[in-house]
């Protein structure tokens, strides 16, 4: 099923789907009517989203929760395990654990801003996990998430439907879908955007018009598709900052039929409409946004997913590469293949950079001098993938981002060594 926040309605089984209202006296085959609140009731209607689930057990038959128990380096608003830093942070890429790791227990947080209670802010996480999650299901009451694989296909079971993905390509979970991560190719590593804010949208394309930049015709959306497993299933909670989890007698995946416009949805980054410049300069970053996570400051997001794909470059009498730049917004980004253009080194596939407001950043020296030099001819960028979650909240490191040996501790000296610009002698003050 295609398409962006559409009202969708699938059934696994014939007659699963109760046809005229939500909640009859009786569903068919007796299935359990359970609504799906990602919004406020009242939430305007532009806004609204909920969906109908129609299930072998209610949601809430289960056990209470107990804290988790396994070590983890999930961490969550306020993020205050350390101070924050203006300095611009890199690291290099998560390996891939050598002990055996799930999807949850795989999850390394880097930094974030806000506070999940807020519903405001985001955290910034990265995965690596050599292991399925199997008979566990993980659940976050306290965002939803952003998934952007870097390494190794997952295929996400979800309560209404199962998605596979692979690197190019991302998931948006919503906030308290369950869901479980298994691995086809046996490892995956990638990042995860935690969104504690008003959900990810589509953003408003202005004067580019009805068409371009991240299309919602291509935005897909499982049918429903269900377990009928009674055997015991681990379910991971994360629910006011912490990892909670309870032991249930079934699957947790046992959706016959939904309908409704809040469900998961993938997309594939190569169907990107990129729009850019055809005469001369740079349109700010914010022409690659995929998806925007608005705040309530007009045009200010709490959180915008921006790439930068495989493009043509064609500026006529222009610097081409990134400009250096200061931004009230702070930027997190990482990169999934190739190599990006601002950079000559040191920012590897797998790997991340921090740049909180206002720190100077752009082209190290060696891309600076580069493109000084190059014929402006038109030229592709073809081989590179890198993307950005931009905030308006300063992103604020965990101790192990500003611990990790992962850290380049040499990464200002890329903005070293830049000759000095000379004035003409008579124009000196
Ligand atoms: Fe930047």
């Amino acid at each position: 099923m295609t398409g962006f926040g559409n009202h969708f309605a699938t059934e696994a089984v014939p007659g699963a789907l109760p046809v005229g209202r939500n909640s009859p006296q009786h569903a068919p085959y007796g299935l359990y009517a359970e609504q799906l609140s990602g919004t406020a009731f009242t939430a305007p209607r532009a806004e609204n989203r909920r969906s109908w689930l129609y299930r072998l057990r209610p949601a809430a038959n289960h056990p209470p929760y107990r804290p988790y128990e396994a070590d983890t380096l999930l961490c969550s608003g306020p993020f205050d395990e350390v101070p924050p830093t203006p300095n611009r942070l890199r690291w290099d890429p998560l390996p891939i654990p050598e002990r055996p790791v799930d999807f949850i227990d795989g999850l390394v947080s880097y930094c974030g801003a806000g506070d999940p209670a807020a519903g405001e802010g985001l955290a910034v996480h990265l995965y690596a996990a050599n292991r399925p999650m199997e008979q566990r299901a993980f659940a976050n009451a306290d965002g939803e998430m952003l998934i952007v694989p870097q390494q190794g296909r997952l295929r996400l079971t979800t309560e209404m439907g199962v998605m596979d993905i692979a690197p190019h390509q991302i998931a948006l979970i919503p906030r308290g879908v369950r869901f479980k991560v298994d691995l086809p190719d046996g490892t995956a590593r990638g990042y995860v955007c935690e969104n504690y804010g008003a959900s990810f949208r589509l953003p408003d394309l202005g004067p580019i018009g009805s068409n371009g930049l991240a299309n919602p015709r291509d935005f897909e959306t499982p049918a429903a598709r269900y377990e009928d497993d009674d055997t015991p299933h681990e379910i991971v909670q994360k629910y006011g900052g912490q990892l909670w989890a309870t032991t249930q007698d079934h699957s947790p995946f046992d959706v016959a039929a939904w309908h409704g416009n809040l469900a998961p949805c993938c997309y594939d980054l190569r169907r990107f409409n990129t729009m850019n410049t055809v005469s001369y300069d740079h349109p700010d970053p914010s022409i690659f946004t995929v998806l925007t996570a608005p705040s309530d400051r007009p045009g200010t997001a709490n959180c915008d997913f921006v790439i930068f794909p495989p493009r043509w470059m064609v500026a006529e009498d222009t610097f081409r590469p990134p400009w250096f730049h200061r931004n009230v917004m702070s930027e997190f980004m990482g990169l999934i293949h190739g190599s990006y253009d601002a950079k000559a080194g040191g920012f590897a596939p797998g790997g991340a950079s921090l740049h909180n407001c206002m720190a100077g950043h752009g082209p190290d020296r060696a891309s600076y001098e580069g493109a000084l030099a190059a014929e402006l001819k038109p030229h592709r960028i073809a081989d590179s993938m890198a993307f950005m979650f931009e905030s308006r909240y300063p992103f604020r490191p965990t101790r192990f981002a500003m611990e990790t040996p992962l850290g380049q501790l040499d990464y200002d000296d890329c903005w070293s060594g830049f000759a000095k610009a000379r004035l003409p002698r008579e124009e000196r003050a």
